[in-house]
């Protein structure tokens, strides 16, 4: 193993609060496209569907690609290498939590316990008019939009839009553990969405360690990243996790 990554494990064994800050890279290899670059999301899409403003005038049409974007593509990804690696890490008290900007609820499912969905969650449903939540799979998405069962109102993905606020307990509870973080592991994100991209920062400015694994150079990598492992986050995860473990 090069120096690099045995530098970073041994910085990750003597930190005692470490953070994991995800965004859509490190679910790439489960098969979600990413939002930019070559392949992202926005170049086939127009960002607009997911603009709360238009959303609210034009459900039905926007609901056409919400169900192409995020429940045809999501339907059957499940949690990579880089994702249980991360719940290890929880496990033997090596991670206090997960802030991820995705909504694939994929660190769920690879087992963390304390994360904090910093944009929401596509696996629930909510009524705009009667605040009813519900979970996406109650539903048929061959039938859209998906109604609410009380009041037969248009159901929204609970996940933010553009144009939104973020959900005020992860929103407190990010910055929270960024203020605290001795290491904060920035893992597949091109740091371009604020105000998201502050919780590293913030981090860094508490006098963090700042760890990014990404195939490519960010945002972060020239202005807060101090160790940059480039490569794909299941590669460098199970690297880490060869030495950490
Ligand atoms: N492993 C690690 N990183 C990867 C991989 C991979 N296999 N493949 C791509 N990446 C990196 C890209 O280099 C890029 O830096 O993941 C990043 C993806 O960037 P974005 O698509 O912009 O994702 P993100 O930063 O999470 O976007 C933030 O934008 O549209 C909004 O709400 C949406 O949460 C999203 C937010």
């Amino acid at each position: 193993m090069d120096n690099i990554l045995k530098q970073t494990v041994e910085i990750l064994r003597k930190s005692n609060y470490t953070i994991a800050f995800t965004g859509a890279g490190i679910s790439v290899e489960s098969g979600i496209p990413p939002f930019r670059g070559e392949h992202g999301l926005w170049n086939k899409y127009n960002p607009e569907v997911l603009d709360l403003g238009y959303y609210l005038d034009h459900a039905e049409e926007c609901w056409v690609y919400i169900r192409e974007i995020f429940y045809d593509f999501f339907a059957d990804a499940h949690p990579n290498p880089a994702h249980l690696v991360l719940a290890e890490m929880e496990q033997k008290g090596l991670l206090k939590s997960v802030i991820t900007q995705n909504i694939d609820n994929l660190h769920i499912e690879a087992g963390n316990k304390v994360v904090h969905e910093f944009h929401g969650n596509s696996k629930k449903l909510k009524c705009l008019k009667c605040g009813k939540v519900y979970a996406a799979n109650e539903f048929d998405f061959k039938n859209i939009p998906p109604r609410c069962k009380i009041d037969n109102e248009i159901l929204k993905p609970d996940f933010i839009f553009f144009g939104e606020g973020i959900p005020a307990n992860a929103y407190s509870n990010s910055f929270a553990d960024a203020e605290k973080a001795e290491v904060c592991i920035i893992i597949g994100s091109t740091g371009e969405v604020t105000p998201a991209s502050y919780v590293p920062r913030t981090a860094k400015q508490a006098g963090a360690t700042i760890i990014e694994i990404n195939p490519e150079e960010s945002s972060f990598t020239h202005a807060v990243t101090d160790i940059h492992l480039k490569g794909k986050a299941s590669e460098i995860m199970t690297k880490l996790a060869k030495e950490l473990f």
